[in-house]
């Protein structure tokens, strides 16, 4: 689970990569607050954080499909699909996992998110980092 940003995950555009950072603070807070053992239920604040992850994915996921359309990025179609695949399995997990309310069940959700967003910037995001350094963005 990469929770920590590196340069490798820079697609030079900065508005996404600050985007890009927050998911990944998110995902680190999340992780903390899941991990922390002491005397206290965070279960309140942790569901909170994944309100707060899910509509900031929410936001930047049309912040990079605006920009596909703005500059006619031809897998416009199926990178926004993946975003959405995302948001569905998300709402879903959140759905079955967090009304059992254990902590097991919300490492999953936290493995899943962060594993997930890892990946897509890492395979998909990169893939349009060359097309709109060619368009001058
Ligand atoms: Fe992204
Ligand atoms: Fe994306």
């Amino acid at each position: 689970m990469a929770l920590k940003w590196r340069d490798s995950f820079s697609c030079d555009i900065k508005e996404i990569d600050d985007q890009h950072k927050r998911l990944f603070e998110l995902g680190s807070n999340l992780y903390t607050l899941a991990s922390l053992k002491d005397e206290y239920d965070h279960y309140d604040e942790i569901v909170q954080i994944i309100e707060e992850l899910k509509s900031y994915t929410e936001y930047h996921f049309e912040y990079e499909e605006n920009l596909m359309l703005q500059y006619n990025y031809s897998e416009y179609e199926t990178h926004k699909l993946e975003h959405k695949a995302f948001i569905n399995s998300l709402v879903k997990l959140e759905k079955e996992d967090l009304d059992v309310h254990q902590a097991q069940s919300i490492m999953k959700l936290i493995v899943f998110v962060t594993d997930w967003i890892t990946a897509h910037i890492m395979k998909t995001d990169m893939k349009y980092k060359e097309f709109f350094k060619e368009k001058g963005k």
